[in-house]
């Protein structure tokens, strides 16, 4: 599965660096060709003739290296790979990667790649714990930086906790599974789809706003899914604390009708899946003056209809409308009743509906209970996690494009 494939593997500072040399020996075993940076701190622990030994390759350490320059700049050092793997990675290196700081071969070979990038943080708990590391943990991921553990146990520096190195078969495995999702069949290429996610925020004046509790956890889950499957896409979301998923195009708006102008601002597109939770109304106030407290009491909030995405789009002329559109029901009761007045109403294909009554957790929970219903049709699907229900709902809409006539 990675034979032939070249493995460019970065070996930071850290007490676990020696177990890297583990993972070129495994590998090497599956047939990758592995060529290493070690970094000053790297070097601390692993020597060099081990790495290149193991590697059966020259190892790279100096940046300003003139013969390395010569033979292998730092540039071609990092486009040559098919992978890189940084292992370990240090909390000084992954800040220097969030923060695109270029001041060694390892940071510089970082920020010039054009390759996907893999880290195996290792370090002490509290430095893994600390806002920074995890800020930039969460920045680096949210760029497409993939990423194998820390696991938690006991430390090399006598604390227990988050920190430990992923075992080294985990790490292979984690370089096997990316290889083998990038040899995945892309049945979405060419196609372009939009995704609303999130709630959306109806301003009532400056400072105060109408939301609900959507967390944008299905909505992301399901871009996320379709990109995967080689879709083109765009990912209009109101606000929330999600990271943006890898390779998705993320518009960011706050109201019903700035989502309604990015998603015909996106079109064409072949599939519209609408999972965010829409406002149904906004104030209809001048919302740019704060509403001070009066002795008349509170002030009535007189509530107009926002436009309806969803059926905004099922209603364009055959020619502009994307080909499958699948919105949500959020229901409290008669899920697949009203799920199915839905279809009709909004124009769509499918809807997803899904029960949101307290104590399901639908709403900002990891798991979700759906029925997909369609004109003919009604499924039922088991309560899975929402990546879950969005790996299954890509791979239908992919098989219904396919078996669509062009
Ligand atoms: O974000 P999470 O915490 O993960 O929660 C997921 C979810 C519960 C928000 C999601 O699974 C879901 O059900 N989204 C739709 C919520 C909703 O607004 O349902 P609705 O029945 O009110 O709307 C029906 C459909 O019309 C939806 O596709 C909605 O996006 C769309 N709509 C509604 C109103 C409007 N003005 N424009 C719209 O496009």
């Amino acid at each position: 599965m990675i034979d032939g494939k070249r493995i460019l593997l970065i070996i930071a500072g850290g007490i676990a660096a020696y177990r890297s040399l583990d993972v070129i020996r495994r590998l090497r075993e599956r047939g990758a060709d592995v060529r290493c940076v070690l970094t000053k701190g790297g070097a601390q622990f692993v020597t060099p003739l081990s790495v290149a030994a193991l590697s059966e390759n020259k190892v790279y350490q100096d940046l300003f290296s003139l013969t390395d320059e010569a033979e292998m700049g730092h540039i071609r050092l990092s486009r040559e790979a098919d992978l890189v793997v940084v292992c370990p990675a240090s909390a000084d290196l992954l800040g220097k990667m969030a923060n695109g700081l270029a001041d060694d071969l390892a940071s510089t070979a970082l920020l010039a790649t054009d390759k996907p990038v893999m880290v195996c943080p290792t370090m002490n708990v509290m430095m893994w714990q600390h806002p920074a590391t995890q800020a930039n943990m969460l920045t680096l991921e949210a760029r497409g930086v993939l990423r194998v553990g820390p696991g938690a146990g006991n430390l090399a520096c006598g604390e227990v906790g988050t920190g430990r190195l992923a075992e080294v078969m985990d790490i292979v495995a984690a370089v096997e599974g990316y290889f083998a999702e990038e040899a995945s069949p892309k049945p979405l290429a060419g196609r372009h789809a939009i995704v609303t996610s999130g709630p959306t925020w109806e301003a009532i004046d400056p400072v105060r706003y109408i939301a609900n509790r959507s967390s944008g956890k299905q909505g992301h889950a399901i871009a996320a899914a379709l990109a995967k499957l080689g879709a083109r896409t765009t990912l209009v979301s109101g606000t929330t604390n999600m990271p943006d998923p890898a390779g998705v195009d993320v518009v960011r708006i706050e109201s019903a009708r700035q989502m309604y102008d990015a998603c015909h601002a996106a079109l064409p597109a072949d599939i519209a899946v609408c999972a965010a939770a829409v406002a149904d109304w906004r104030v209809d106030l001048d919302t740019d003056k704060k509403i001070k407290k009066s002795a008349d009491g509170p002030p009535p909030l007189p509530l107009v209809e926002n436009p309806d995405i969803l059926a905004s789009l099922g209603q364009l002329a055959a020619n502009a409308r994307p080909r499958l559109i699948v919105g949500f029901a959020a229901e409290t009761g008669n899920v697949v009743e009203y799920a199915r007045a839905k279809l009709g109403r909004k124009g769509c294909n499918w809807i997803v509906a899904n029960d949101v009554s307290p104590g399901t957790g639908t709403f900002g929970g990891d798991d979700n209970t759906v029925h997909l219903v369609s004109a003919d049709a009604v499924e039922e699907w088991p309560r899975m996690r929402k990546d879950e229900v969005a790996g299954r709902l890509a791979d239908r809409i992919a098989a219904a494009l396919a078996g669509a006539a062009e």
